[in-house]
């Protein structure tokens, strides 16, 4: 069982020896607690798929602690350095041009001549700091699971295969983050997450492009399924029936919460950031309890809404498909 550290000074030097010695580390950043490996091992990395049970080597985000060590390994644009200026570090990732032989494992890129890079808030910059590296970190749960935003839920999870997680309570964000490319003069949104639309367009002035849902399933690792609870899920829900595990949002519903066997909600005052940082916890409780739905209701699309709804989207489509079968409709 994986020994779980509070995250204090030693504990952080704990992480970064265990790390330069190729093993996996759990650590919480902003968004979601990360599998962490170091990004120029090939053989480290590797154990990132083996714990996580990938079917395929997706490309992963590589995380750094200041932009020296991302000039290191990529090329920045003026557009991407504006972002990068106003939001890290924080919860939004860049995919840029990689510098070659500059040696990130091509594990990490899965072969491509791009790199998605962010600079966490926090305990992991200053992981990332004391290794002089950057690190690979997916989401730290098995493939296909709830993102664990708790070092309980990661140690529940993944607490077998893994020796050392750090904890520093919830996670602040509790959604991955937002990853953004450049194209031109244009900006495209590859992922929504931790960080608003909104916020990205007022500093770039100008719309996001968004990929559509076919070509977002092509983009690796944002197969439909990906978020799945083994309850099934049922969205935009007005009316609770009964049995139903309930997650609301906004002002609660006396008569939706005598119906439901169970229920939690997002934010009583419905703000998408609280809902944002319960939403893979609450979703991970009422799953636990063994019910056959959970019930959503409602979530507005403005700000975070848009990563909330992307997340209970995938959660609800349905499981026929595997994950492989979800991987070739490419
Ligand atoms: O909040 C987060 O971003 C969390 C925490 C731990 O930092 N990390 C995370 O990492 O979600 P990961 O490795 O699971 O994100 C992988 C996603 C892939 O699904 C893929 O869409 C995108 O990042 N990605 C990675 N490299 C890419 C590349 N070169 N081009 C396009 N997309 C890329
Ligand atoms: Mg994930």
């Amino acid at each position: 069982m994986a020994l779980i550290l509070a995250a204090d000074e030693p504990a952080i030097e704990t992480a970064a020896s265990t790390l330069a010695e190729g093993k996996l580390v759990a650590i919480p950043t902003e968004t979601v607690y990360g599998l962490a490996a170091d990004a120029t091992n090939g053989d480290a990395v590797a154990r990132i798929f083996e714990a996580k049970g990938r079917p395929h080597f997706n490309p992963l985000i590589c995380h750094v602690s200041d932009i020296a060590m991302a000039e290191r390994y990529a090329l920045i644009d003026p557009l991407s350095r504006s972002l990068i200026d106003a939001f890290w570090p924080g919860p939004l990732t860049l995919v840029l041009p990689l510098k070659q032989d500059a040696g990130i494992h091509p594990l990490v890129t899965a072969g491509l001549d791009t790199i998605a890079l962010r600079m966490p808030r926090g305990i992991a910059g200053k992981i990332i700091a004391k290794l002089d590296g950057p690190l690979a970190a997916p989401s730290a749960n098995t493939s296909g699971k709830i993102s664990g935003t708790s070092a309980e839920a990661v140690a529940d999870d993944l607490g077998q295969k893994i020796a050392l997680i750090l904890d520093a309570g919830p996670s602040e964000v509790g959604l991955e983050s937002t990853i953004v490319k450049v194209h031109g003069d244009a900006v495209l949104l590859l992922r929504p997450g931790g960080l608003a639309a909104e916020d990205i367009e007022a500093v770039i002035g100008r719309k996001l492009e968004r990929l559509d849902q076919r070509a977002a399933i092509q983009a690796p690792g944002m197969m439909t399924s990906h978020y799945a609870p083994s309850a099934s899920v049922r969205l935009n829900v007005h009316e609770v029936r009964e049995g139903e595990c309930l997650l609301a949002f906004g002002p609660v519903r006396a008569m939706d919460v005598e119906l439901a066997s169970a229920s939690l909600n997002l934010s009583e005052t419905g703000n998408l950031r609280e809902a944002a940082a319960n939403l893979f916890d609450f979703m991970k409780r009422l799953d636990s309890l063994g019910g056959t739905v959970i019930a959503v209701e409602p979530i507005p699309f403005n700000g975070l809404g848009e990563a909330i709804n992307d997340r209970l989207v995938r959660a609800a489509a349905p499981r026929s498909l595997s994950t492989d079968e979800m991987e070739q409709i490419k």
